[in-house]
């Protein structure tokens, strides 16, 4: 791991290994609706956010990577109830964040996982999770949705269409990726810009949810692949 990666890197360790007292501390946890899998999670991911930007002294992408989202867990769930999904299998974690769902793929007997973020912050904490689950996952930086090809059979995105851009770009990957030949499933909880008319439900989990806009301590969350 080279550059913005591994700073972020030598950062996460520090803050795992002093990990202080406050809200904006990292904490390892069970993840709510896959206990299986523990990850390094922000107590309060704004305030950790905002602690972070203030020491570098610079804006930095919103820390994703540091809360579990209700598609992520739907999707890990998915795949360590069904392990034969994984098994054996060369998986692509694509807009991984914390990395959750690529460590569920591990888990479940992947040959090879791979787990792709734009975010230098995500792939170091991929690469603290992994390790913290004692599972291997290569992880991978920079942006394959244009042009990039998955190399994989079994490639899984959660909670990827929650803006315009992004969906814009995601759909035709995973679109490509399953026309040559890969499986594709995707974790959604019913995003705005969800192309559900393009896809087909193959599931649905009542994942416990922390968003305070939502009225309900359950959301229902579906597994879903490319029409
Ligand atoms: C809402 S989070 C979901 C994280 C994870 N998939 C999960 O379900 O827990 C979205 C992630 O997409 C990543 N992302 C955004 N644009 C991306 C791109 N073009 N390629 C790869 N990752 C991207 C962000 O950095 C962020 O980590």
């Amino acid at each position: 791991m080279r550059g913005a990666a591994a700073t972020a890197l030598s950062e996460l360790e520090r803050e795992i290994d002093a990990p202080g007292a406050g809200l904006d501390r990292l904490q390892l946890v069970p993840t709510p609706f896959v206990p299986e899998v523990r990850l390094h999670l922000a107590e309060d991911a704004i305030v950790w956010w905002a602690r972070m930007e203030a020491a570098a002294g610079h804006a930095l992408p919103p820390p994703y990577w540091a809360s579990v989202w209700a598609g992520g867990q739907a999707l890990a769930r998915h795949l360590l109830d069904h392990p034969e999904l994984a098994a054996g299998r060369r998986v692509l974690d694509l807009a991984a964040g914390s990395g959750l769902v690529a460590i569920a793929a591990a888990l479940s007997g992947a040959a090879r996982v791979v787990a792709n973020d734009i975010d230098p912050y995500a792939v170091a904490a991929v690469t603290v999770n992994a390790r913290a689950n004692r599972v291997d996952v290569t992880v991978t930086g920079g942006d394959l949705l244009d042009t990039g090809d998955a190399e994989a059979d079994l490639v899984v995105a959660g909670d990827v269409f929650y803006s315009r851009a992004m969906a814009a770009r995601m759909l035709p990957f995973l679109q490509r990726a399953a026309a040559n030949g890969a499986e594709v499933l995707v974790g959604d909880p019913g995003r705005g810009h969800l192309p559900g008319d393009r896809l087909t439900v193959l599931a649905d989990y009542p994942v416990p949810t922390t968003e305070p806009s939502v009225d309900s301590s359950l959301r229902r969350v579906q597994v879903l692949r490319p029409a």
